[in-house]
C-alpha cells in the first residue's frame, strides 16, 4: 500500500465515490468535448485545457473541430495552418506537439490511438496528467489524475501532508474504478465550481461531511478590506460621453481611461442618477455617478474628451468606467438618425 493512500474502510470509500458520482451527475457542465469519449476529441481537449480556462477553451474547441476534424486532417494541415486556428490560445508549443502527435498516429500508428495513458505518454506534448486524464476518459483505464484543482480538493478534504506525489497516491486509492474518467472529470469541476480557491462554497460540497478543513484549509488570511467613496460625473452630448485618460504615471491602471471626476462642491445637493459597488484587491468602492447639466460641463477636467459608443468601446477603459458606462445604454446606438435634428 503506498504511504499516503485514505486511512478509510473500504465502505466508507464507496461512499465518498458514489456521493462524488451522483453530485457529478447532477451538477457536470455541459463541455462540447463530453459529448461523448472520441479519443481525438477528449485529446484535443486536454491539450487545450493544460494551462488555459474552460471558457477559453470552449470558444476556441468549435472552431477547431470544425477545420480540423479528425486525426488525419490534423496530420495532413500545415503547422502555419494549425498555429492559425490555435491562435488566441497561446501556448503554441502545445499545438505544434499536438501536430507532431498527429502525423505519428496518422502515419506510423496507421490513425490508431493509443489505449493505455503508458503508451500516450510516448506521443510529443502528453505528461502523466494528460496520459492519465485522456485514458481514463476515452478508454475508461483505471489511472487517477491530479492536476491543480484536484490537488487542492483533496488537500482540503483529507489534508496536505507529502506534497504533490501524495496527492497522486491519494487520488488513486480514492479512484472509482468502474467510471474513472466521470470520477477524474467530478474531481476536477468540484475543484473549478465548488472547492475554489478562495470563498469555496462548503455548503454545496458533496464531501463536506468528510472535510477536514470545511473551507479554511490553506485560505489565505482574510485582508482587512478598505472602503472608498467614489464620485464620477456623466455628461452626455448626443450620444457621446466626456472621459478623461488617467496619468501616464498614476501607480494604478495608468494611461486608462474614465469618467471625469466630480466633487461634493460640483453635486450641488443633486442626487446621483446611480450607485454602484466595485471591489479592486483589498478596497471596496461605494460609486456615485451624478448626470452633469451642459452648463457644468466647463467644471469637468481640462482635457476631457467626447467619445461616441464606437469609439470608447475601443479605449482601455477602467473596468468600472465599462460598468458605468454599461448602465447607460446609449440611445444613439439604437438609431443613430432619430438623435439627429
Ligand atoms: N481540465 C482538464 N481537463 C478537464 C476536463 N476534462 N473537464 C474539465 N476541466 C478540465
Amino acid at each position: 500500500m503506498d504511504q499516503y493512500s485514505l486511512p478509510l474502510t473500504p465502505a466508507a470509500l464507496r461512499k465518498l465515490r458514489h456521493t462524488l458520482l451522483a453530485w457529478y451527475n447532477a451538477h457536470r457542465r455541459e463541455l462540447p468535448w463530453r459529448r461523448d469519449a472520441d479519443p481525438y476529441r477528449v485529446w484535443v481537449s486536454e491539450i487545450m485545457l493544460q494551462q488555459t480556462r474552460v471558457a477559453a477553451v470552449v470558444e476556441h474547441y468549435a472552431r477547431f473541430m470544425q477545420r480540423f476534424p479528425d486525426v488525419q486532417s490534423l496530420a495532413a494541415a500545415r503547422e502555419a495552418s494549425v498555429l492559425a486556428v490555435w491562435s488566441g490560445l497561446g501556448y503554441y508549443h502545445r499545438a505544434r506537439r499536438m501536430h507532431q502527435a498527429a502525423k505519428l498516429i496518422a502515419r506510423a500508428r496507421k490513425g490508431i490511438f493509443p489505449r493505455a495513458a503508458e503508451e500516450w505518454r510516448e506521443l510529443p506534448g502528453i505528461g502523466r496528467y494528460t496520459a492519465a486524464a485522456i485514458a481514463s476518459i476515452a478508454f475508461g483505464e483505471a489511472m487517477a489524475v491530479v492536476d491543480g484543482n484536484v490537488e487542492r480538493v483533496l488537500n482540503r478534504v483529507f489534508g496536505a501532508a507529502g506534497g504533490r506525489e501524495a496527492a497522486w497516491q491519494r487520488a488513486e486509492s480514492l479512484l472509482d474504478r468502474t467510471r474513472p474518467g466521470d470520477f477524474n472529470q467530478a474531481m476536477m469541476e468540484l475543484g473549478a465550481t465548488v472547492c475554489t480557491p478562495r470563498a469555496p462554497q462548503c455548503a454545496m460540497c458533496p464531501f463536506y461531511k468528510w472535510c477536514v478543513t470545511r473551507g479554511t484549509g490553506n485560505a489565505r488570511p482574510q485582508s482587512i478590506r478598505k472602503r472608498r467613496q467614489l464620485t464620477y460625473g456623466l455628461a452626455r452630448q448626443n450620444g457621446a460621453v466626456l472621459l478623461v485618460q488617467r496619468p501616464a504615471d498614476a501607480s494604478l491602471m495608468a494611461g486608462m481611461w474614465e469618467l471625469p471626476a466630480f466633487s461634493a462642491a460640483q453635486q450641488n445637493g443633486d442626487e446621483p442618477v446611480a450607485r454602484l459597488r466595485h471591489a479592486i484587491t483589498d478596497t471596496d468602492y461605494e460609486v456615485s455617478v451624478f448626470a452633469v447639466p451642459p452648463r457644468k460641463v466647463h467644471s469637468l477636467e481640462v482635457n476631457a474628451r467626447w467619445c461616441a459608443p464606437r469609439q470608447w468601446e475601443r479605449l482601455p477603459l477602467t473596468g468600472l468606467a465599462r460598468k458605468i458606462l454599461c448602465r447607460f445604454p446609449d440611445e444613439s446606438r439604437v438609431n443613430p438618425s432619430e438623435s439627429k435634428p
